[in-house]
Formats: C-alpha cells, sequence, structure tokens
C-alpha cells in the first residue's frame, strides 16, 4: 500500500511516539539518502515560504530533486482538471507535496496516483506544521503528561491539526475561538475520541481569558488564511477580543511559551513584538520544520 500523509489523525499515537525518535535522529544526522534518484514535484496552489524551503531543503538532504509547481504554471481544475494533473505527475516523478484550496483536492490526487502524496496544507488541516510543533514541545518539556496547550483564535486548519495531535500524544488541548469560528465539529470529535484514550482532555472555551489560565503554551495564527481574504473585514471584528497580547499572557501560567507557525500579523492576532521575545518558540518551530518534514519523506520513502 503506498504511504499517503494527509492528516495527523491517520497515524497511531505509537507512530506518532515513534514519529519523535525519528525526528531526532534526522536532526542529529543520521539518515540514509532514502531519496537518491526520485524526484519529488511541489505542487503549490498557495504561497509559502516556510512549507516549500523546508521540503526543498529537506528533499535535497536525502538525495532526492525537486520539481516546484504553482498555480500559474499549471492551473489546477482550471487549465486542466485535477485527475488529469494527478495522473499526469504519476507518470514523471516519485512523490507529491501539495499545498491547496480544497482538502478534496488532496483526496483526489490519492485517487489517481500511485506515488505517496504529503499535505502541506489544505483548507482542513495543517499536518506538516503539527509534527513540527509537537516535536517543538517535546524538545521544551521532555513529556506531554498533564501539558495545557491553549490555542487562541480561528478554529482553522492548525487548529484542526493541533487538536488531532494533541489527542494522539496525550496534551490536554484547549482552544479559544468565537463560536462561529469553531473547529469542524467531525475533526473536534475525532480528536475527543481519541483524548479519551490516553486520558487527555479536548475543551472549547469562548472566553480567551478564561482559556489561558491553566496555559503552558499559548498557541496562535492568523485571522484572515489563504483563501478567506473576502472575509477579512468582518473577520477583523470578529476575532478583536482574541489577540494573543501581554495583557492575555499575564494571566496564563508564569513561564508560559508562546507558538505561531507564521506568517504573523502582528497588530491582529498577536501583539507587535511577541514573536520575537524571549518565550516565542516561533523560530524553533520553524527550524523544526525542515527536521520534522525529512523525518517523514524519510518514514514515507523508506
Ligand atoms: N492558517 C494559515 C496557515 C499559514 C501557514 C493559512 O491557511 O493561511
Amino acid at each position: 500500500m503506498k504511504n499517503n500523509f494527509l492528516s495527523v489523525g491517520d497515524w497511531s499515537a505509537k507512530e506518532h511516539k515513534s514519529f519523535l525518535d525519528l525526528t531526532d535522529k534526522i536532526k542529529n544526522g543520521d539518515y540514509q539518502k532514502v531519496l537518491e534518484g526520485k524526484n519529488i514535484s511541489l505542487v503549490f496552489e498557495k504561497a509559502s515560504l516556510r512549507t516549500r524551503v523546508s521540503f526543498e531543503v529537506g528533499i535535497k538532504k536525502l538525495g532526492g530533486n525537486t520539481i516546484y509547481l504553482n498555480n500559474d504554471d499549471i492551473g489546477l481544475g482550471k487549465r486542466e482538471s485535477v485527475t488529469h494533473i494527478a495522473k499526469n505527475l504519476n507518470r514523471w516523478v516519485d512523490g507529491i507535496v501539495a499545498r491547496v484550496y480544497l482538502h478534496s483536492t488532496l483526496i483526489n490526487f490519492t485517487q489517481n496516483t500511485t506515488i505517496p502524496i504529503i499535505n502541506a496544507l489544505s483548507d482542513l488541516e495543517h499536518p506538516c506544521q503539527a509534527l513540527a510543533d509537537m516535536y517543538t514541545i517535546y524538545n521544551k518539556f521532555k513529556n506531554f503528561e498533564k501539558l495545557n496547550l491553549v490555542y487562541v483564535g480561528d478554529g482553522n486548519n492548525i487548529a484542526s491539526s493541533l487538536a488531532l495531535i494533541s489527542a494522539n500524544l496525550g496534551l490536554n488541548f484547549i482552544y479559544s475561538s468565537p463560536k462561529k469560528y469553531q473547529i469542524p465539529s467531525t475533526i473536534f470529535n475525532q480528536a475527543t475520541n481519541i483524548a479519551a484514550k490516553h486520558e487527555s482532555k479536548m475543551e472549547w472555551i469562548e472566553n480567551p481569558h478564561k482559556a489561558v489560565q491553566s496555559a503552558d503554551i499559548i498557541y496562535t495564527d492568523k485571522w484572515v488564511s489563504m483563501g478567506m481574504e473576502d472575509e477579512e473585514k468582518t473577520r477583523l471584528i470578529d476575532f478583536k477580543n482574541y489577540q494573543v497580547n501581554n495583557k492575555l499572557i499575564s494571566q496564563a501560567k508564569k513561564n508560559v511559551f508562546i507558538m505561531h507557525d507564521m506568517p504573523a500579523k502582528e497588530g491582529e492576532e498577536i501583539e507587535h513584538g511577541i514573536i520575537d521575545s524571549e518565550s516565542s518558540l516561533a523560530y524553533e518551530q520553524a527550524e523544526n520544520r525542515l527536521h520534522s518534514q525529512t523525518a517523514l519523506l524519510h518514514k514515507l520513502f523508506s
């Protein structure tokens, strides 16, 4: 069976735990060049800095070659159907890393190819980011037990991936968003069912000040994700009480860490300066994208 990676919810808790060890190994230079002679296509419908660069570097570290295609090159679903693009790429390359608007595009790719498909962000999930985030947290705390990860903001792709991965690794995941912007219920229910097996807690608290009280980590993301630009005006109003600022941080545990997947809109979801402050893990998260994605490629192509 071919290896795809579309959701952090597809792996067992055991797989997630051993993946942290694999990431450590890769970070320490202990890997084989499993992509020697292989070509990986990066199909990006949306903009990217961290994901693109970290994947390109990781693929090259493992001996592979990258072919980057943006939407102007291929026009997914416009110039040509998604199915036809998938079937053509399948004849030339050994794997696809895809950043797409619709998660259904990724499903279509998996159904029309025999090569691994990796989700580099969709409207539903941002699973590669969540892998790097858990590795970052693990490096700080060495243990996930009784850890409270509090996400403040939009119940979007990264929020969904964080809920699912926290449930698998046994962290408590508490998130605070306006009612209208909650994590999709199918995903949150899936996370709640997984969490029940690991005695961890999944909770939504509308009031961000209440939500952060027990926080070991506060995580936030943009209020206007790529593809939602039309909603910007409404969103800036709806989220105005959900900014991660020094006042909110002062209500959490004393040495709380701040996480952000970036790009950050300083002055919106996060107060100016916090990303570059002592308590921020944002650049460690960014660095760990490289290690965890290289580990992911190693796992899928070994
Ligand atoms: N939620 C954001 C993440 C960006 C890396 C977006 O989808 O635009």
